[in-house]
């Protein structure tokens, strides 16, 4: 008889958005976005322990701003999101009722909403009792190597790992496509966070098709001292553009970007990177523009702000180049510290454990 797991471990990457064009505020204050998505190989952890009772741990770059160790954690979202679409309620593995939940569900806000107002606090059990969606007792230890509320989308990863490892651990057995779509109702990044590669995002951001992409990419990460809010990133967008009574266009994909893509164009890549989140970010933390500035005059093919901010992505010719960014811009003072990474990466994968002594 196998035995059973004593935790899982998986691994999600940070992604960069190589476009983001944002359109008009909806009725569900979200915006239709033409999100084009590129894993990168920052990675957060995720490890799943069966535990009397909820409990998330952090560990790893805590810097950027505090990781809430209640349900407003993402991965406790996703905790409870999983155990609800699949009747989980601890002890042994259920049959998979997913696919009639996550499309009853589809098409409603996300469920962290609902999860959130179920509790507060650090040391609030999440779904606590008669809710409907309580979280089974398992302790998510989060190893943080994606900068907090860096505009890297480091809380989805952290709910695309809890999906895959809970899943793993609880014996739900959910195909990754039924995980991709309860993985939505949870936050807009989160799809992608599973999925990995490169692919346009359209809707929220969430309705993903993969892009075709040639080669291989090095990126320098500038990273900042504290992280921003992405709601506010986006308030601030719609600010703007109302002050200067701009007519938003409904977004569409960038055609060079596309082209340099498929091609493994860089040159041609590092001009096309576009975000329309970027104004807002650079007008709620000038000092980006700056940091944006050094790169760009010190050999990167293109730079953007990543996503909502704050973190700064430089497209660069080769590992070499990265390097030689990476000292540079941190010897200009213009970040709080610099990561290098490549992409496209893979989507959110267990991790398989090394053997340890013991096991001879
Ligand atoms: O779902 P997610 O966590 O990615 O969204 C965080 C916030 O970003 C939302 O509450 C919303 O303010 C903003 N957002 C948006 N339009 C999108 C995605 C996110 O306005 N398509």
């Amino acid at each position: 008889m196998p035995v059973a797991a004593s935790s899982i471990t998986v691994r999600a990457p940070a992604k960069v958005n190589l476009q983001l064009a944002v359109g008009p505020l909806r009725a569900d204050g979200y915006h239709d976005l033409i999100n084009v998505f590129h894993a990168v190989g920052l990675y957060d952890e995720v490890t799943a322990t069966p535990a009397e009772r909820f409990k998330i741990t952090v560990s790893g770059d805590l810097a950027g701003g505090a990781v809430p160790s209640d349900q407003t954690n993402l991965a406790a979202v996703a905790a409870i999101v999983l155990a609800a679409a699949t009747g989980y309620r601890g002890g042994h593995a259920h049959r998979p009722r997913v696919s009639s939940a996550a499309r009853a569900a589809s098409g409603r806000r996300p469920v962290r909403d609902s999860a959130r107002r179920t509790g507060s606090g650090q040391d609030q059990e999440p779904g606590g009792g008669s809710h409907p969606g309580a979280a089974p007792g398992v302790h998510l230890h989060l190893r943080k190597g994606i900068p907090i509320a860096g505009g890297m989308a480091g809380g989805s990863a952290d709910a695309a790992a809890t999906l895959v490892a809970c899943n793993e651990l609880w014996g739900t057995n959910l195909s990754r496509n039924d995980l991709v779509e309860i993985a939505a109702e949870i936050g807009a990044d989160v799809p992608f966070a599973l999925v990995g590669g490169a692919a346009v995002g359209i809707g929220r951001g969430d309705q993903l098709t993969p892009a075709l992409v040639r080669g291989t990419y090095h990126w320098v990460f500038a990273l900042a001292d504290e992280g921003m809010s992405t709601p506010a990133v986006y308030a601030e967008c719609d600010r703007i553009r109302e002050r200067d009574a701009v007519a938003v266009a409904v977004p569409q994909t960038a055609e060079d970007l596309m082209i340099a893509l498929r091609n493994g164009d860089l040159a041609a890549l590092g001009k096309a990177l576009t975000n329309d989140l970027e104004p807002a970010a650079l007008a709620l933390r000038p000092q980006l523009r700056l940091t944006l500035q050094t790169g760009l005059e010190h050999g990167a093919l293109g730079g953007i702000v990543s996503g909502s901010g704050p973190t700064c992505a430089f497209l660069v010719a080769d590992a070499e180049h990265a390097l030689d960014l990476a000292v540079t811009l941190s010897a200009a003072g213009v970040c709080r510290t610099v990561r290098r990474a490549i992409g496209p990466v893979q989507g959110a994968r267990i991790v398989v454990p090394e053997p340890s002594i013991s096991d001879h």
